[in-house]
């Protein structure tokens, strides 16, 4: 199957098959939220905004990594970066292998006319950076597009689900130590839904990686979305429910990592995660599937999902009596 191809299969496994985990949660909905029946606050001046990798959001979310590559994809990342630039948020666009490797599929992520203003972040598989690919394909991935940075993906429980995936992970942080300061733009680790740990982040922690992305699990399970592509049912359920836990996840690498910006996805689902996330550790939060369907949809539909979120968080804070999302008062909150 052509590297278009499969990107389309996994919009339509995504869109048609339920691909969340089913027997994990993120674990933000066990943590409590203050409430202070009388915060000294007006919700209209709760400050959400924030800085990650030197650009200022107007609130600290971002659209999730997801597509590239099929005409589909297109429309999906028109519509993404259109919400993002309306409400100020930053976008993470999906793999850009497809692109480097066919011309033809370049058009589908060249989403800065849409998106002049936003922080927009590329995305690679490390796997790669064991078949050839050096900081010379990152940053190509990042100058083509325009992009502000660019976020590496790793993703081994997708992979060995994936036929013919590479499988190949050995040495891979020395290699990434080599690339990372060449790459001289900011480059994230990522997960995609299974978790990065604490061992993980102390691991990677003389890499040079800008932040880490924690992508742990209770929301999409990208193993799922590989066995049901490949077989059109759970062949490996069991498989499919491992990965630590984003709420977990958060935790350790906080713990591991007290400096490094941390972002929380995998199952961010609400502005009230968001919220319980930035008490946590998290930076900035990110969220990708509960996007997917409004982005085939118009920029519009996006919107409608993205400020849901934010105004829970905004109410969340108002509420606990929080008045910035500033790292220090949330994480002493
Ligand atoms: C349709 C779709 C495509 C995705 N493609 C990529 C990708 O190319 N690269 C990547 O790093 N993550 C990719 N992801 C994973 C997401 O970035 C995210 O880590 C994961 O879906 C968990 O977040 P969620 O629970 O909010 O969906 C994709 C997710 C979706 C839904």
């Amino acid at each position: 199957m052509s590297l278009s191809a499969r990107k389309l299969k996994h919009i339509n496994v995504c869109l048609e098959y339920p691909v969340q985990f089913s027997t994990k949660t993120t674990g933000f909905e066990s943590l409590p939220w203050a409430y202070r029946a009388l915060p000294e606050l007006r919700l209209e001046d709760v400050q959400l905004e924030t800085r990650f990798l030197g650009k200022t959001l107007k609130a600290p979310l971002l659209i999730g990594a997801m597509t590239g590559g099929a005409d589909l994809a297109g429309t999906i990342n028109k519509n993404l970066a259109i919400a993002a630039q309306a409400l100020g948020l930053g976008l993470m666009l999906g793999s850009q292998r497809v692109m480097l490797e066919h011309e033809s599929a370049r058009a589908s992520f060249s989403v800065r006319q849409y998106a002049p203003d936003v922080l927009l972040i590329g995305n690679l598989g490390v796997a790669q950076f064991k078949k050839g690919y050096d900081h010379n394909q990152a940053k190509k991935a990042i100058e083509l597009i325009g992009a502000d940075a660019i976020a590496f993906h790793t993703n081994p429980l997708q992979e060995a689900l994936q036929i013919g995936g590479d499988t190949d992970f050995m040495g891979l942080i020395p290699i990434l130590k080599q690339i990372v300061p060449k790459v001289q733009y900011p480059v994230m680790l990522k997960e995609v839904g299974h978790g990065l740990s604490g061992s993980v982040a102390k691991a990677v922690q003389n890499v040079g990686f800008a932040a880490l992305d924690v992508a742990g699990a209770g929301g999409t399970s990208w193993a799922k979305v590989e066995d049901f592509a490949h077989h059109g049912k759970l062949l490996y359920p069991d498989l499919c429910e491992i990965g630590i836990p984003t709420l977990t996840a958060l935790e350790q690498c906080h713990a591991s990592l007290p400096t490094m910006p941390l972002m929380a996805s995998g199952g961010i689902r609400s502005g009230l995660d968001i919220a319980k996330a930035l008490t946590k550790g998290a930076t900035v939060c990110a969220t990708a599937m509960p996007l997917l369907e409004p982005a085939t949809k118009s920029p519009e539909a996006v919107i409608e999902v993205l400020e849901r979120m934010i105004y829970e968080l905004r109410v969340a804070l108002f509420v606990a009596g929080i008045p910035s999302v500033q790292p220090q008062l949330m994480q002493n909150a």
